[in-house]
């Protein structure tokens, strides 16, 4: 216990750079000669508990750490005080750890690069054709027909393949709904995803994304210029499909930028092409990249929250209310109505602390810094471990319980920084507007029409598998209002 404490106390966020320590001393799991702490991480459960195992660490060695794995350094991040430090230290060109597969598949090929892999100016321009729109909720909130529209045939869909309130495979269903949104958002293009028979170049389109992400993982691990060299199966399967979404996005870019002067006052991705100097090339790419970045976290955010409000009927009542006070009968959920809800914004913010899609992201450090108690070199990968510091009690109090009222206090005392699950500063995700209105118009219709109920109250274990998954079918049932 002593050792502990030590640890903890060996990191406060009052700094000075004079009494800076070097990486060296930071304290962490043990580092073995070649294996770093891989071997204590399995013991823990291996890579797909690794959330967990960070909240371990946490715990033991405080708010900053440092974690070898293999060749792999890292420092990791999980107190507020020290995100904050970090974000008024930002340069102008924040980084994220390197896509080493995906800028290879780009270089082969001669593509751009989209958002998620840009660095440096090249990514700040890009950004900033982008930004203006995505980022402001006054544009956003002009999306609201287009995702209400997909949300009508979502519904329809949950209530035609409902097994006595059970829905086979929820995920993917989810997963077809926010696919099917971006697609309309980004292309103006129905993929027609939620129908009885869904076609073969929409299924094609999402099957190729679910294979570029389930490959990409082994080769951010394993040199992919082995991999290039060799030819294996895990390089040709992710070229192949990195194909198909470049050949099928293409299509629908240009078939949106031939009828740009005639566009709809709700098209905000045909402003920005319009308005942007971006080169066509660099279009295909960072809508790309908006699409990849944009379907499985929805998704994935949107079943955690069915799952919560499954789990606390007490909350989802409240909603239920804030609802019907809100939207008249005869109405469907719209934009406006959103900014009278209150009690929905807090239940989604509640769901992605306590269940947070994405649980953790990075920056590579472009200068020395110093950060807590320690000096830390340029070129060191900075883990920021937004699952810690969501379950953390210093900063949540009962963080198990999910309690969307502490986000409406008065006086709440929560620090931005602790909760952070689009990630911080100027790299922060551009599609953050898009997703949380997204999900909230989702939650009104859902909640509004179906009953979301717990059909078991055991555990439900969390994995890793990129995003933070249930290892089971969600035990929830929807029963028509
Ligand atoms: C980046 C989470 C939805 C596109 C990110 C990052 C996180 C994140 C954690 C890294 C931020 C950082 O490093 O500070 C999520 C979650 C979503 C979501 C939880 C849904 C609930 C979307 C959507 C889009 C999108 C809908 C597209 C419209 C992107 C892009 C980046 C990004 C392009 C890279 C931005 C840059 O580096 O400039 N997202 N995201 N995301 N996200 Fe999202």
């Amino acid at each position: 216990v002593l050792e502990e404490k030590d640890a903890v106390e060996a990191a406060p966020c009052a700094h000075a750079a004079s009494r800076a320590h070097s990486l060296d001393a930071m304290p962490g799991p043990t580092n073995w000669p070649l294996v770093g702490s891989f071997i204590d991480l399995m013991r823990k459960g291996g890579l797909t508990r690794q959330h967990e195992a960070l909240v371990d660490y946490h715990k033991k060695f405080g708010k900053i750490f440092r974690m070898k794995l293999g060749s792999f350094k890292s420092v990791h991040i999980g107190a507020p005080c020290l995100l904050e430090a970090l974000y008024r230290k930002e340069g102008s060109y924040p980084q994220r750890l390197e896509v080493k597969p995906w800028k290879a598949y780009r270089d082969m090929r001669d593509e751009a690069y989209g958002l998620l892999i840009l660095e440096g100016k090249d990514w700040q321009r890009v950004r900033s054709a982008f930004q203006q729109k995505l980022m402001k909720p006054t544009e956003v909130v002009k999306l609201d027909g287009k995702i209400n529209e997909v949300l009508v045939d979502f519904v329809a869909r949950v209530v035609k393949i409902n097994n006595q309130g059970k829905i086979d495979d929820l995920y993917f269903e989810l997963n077809k709904w926010s696919f099917e949104t971006i697609c309309l958002v980004l292309y103006d293009k129905r993929f027609g995803l939620l129908q009885e028979k869904v076609n073969e170049e929409a299924m094609n389109f999402i099957t190729a994304v679910k294979t570029m992400m389930s490959t990409f993982g082994v080769m951010m691990v394993t040199p992919v210029h082995v991999h290039k060299r060799l030819n294996t199966k895990i390089w040709r399967d992710h070229t192949a499909a990195w194909d198909r979404i470049f050949s099928t996005a293409k299509v629908y870019i240009d078939k949106k930028l031939k009828k740009i002067d005639t566009r709809a006052p709700d098209d905000l991705i045909g402003d920005i092409l319009q308005n942007s100097c971006l080169s066509k090339k660099e279009l295909y790419a960072a809508i790309t990249e908006l699409q990849i970045g944009g379907v499985e976290t929805t998704a994935n955010s949107m079943l955690w929250a069915i799952f919560n409000l499954s789990r606390n009927p007490g909350a989802q009542r409240k909603l239920l209310e804030e609802i019907r006070g809100v939207v008249p009968p005869d109405q469907d959920p719209c934009g406006e109505h959103i900014k009278s809800m209150p009690y929905l914004k807090a239940c989604l913010k509640e769901s992605m602390r306590l269940s947070p899609s994405v649980p953790f992201t990075s920056r590579t450090l472009d200068k020395d810094i110093v950060l807590g108690d320690y000096a830390i070199p340029n070129g060191t990968v900075l883990m920021i471990n937004t699952h810690a510091l969501g379950s953390n009690e210093e900063y949540f109090d009962d963080a198990k319980q999910f309690k969307p009222e502490r986000w409406l206090r008065e006086t709440s005392t929560i620090n931005p920084f602790a909760h952070v699950p689009f990630g911080i500063g100027k790299r922060m995700c551009i599609g953050r507007r898009l997703a949380e209105l997204q999900l909230q118009l989702a939650m009104c219709w859902l909640v509004r029409d179906f009953e979301i109920v717990a059909t078991d109250n055991e555990p439900l274990d969390v994995i890793h598998s990129g995003l933070l998954v249930p290892n089971r079918e969600l035990p929830v049932a929807f029963i028509r209002r």
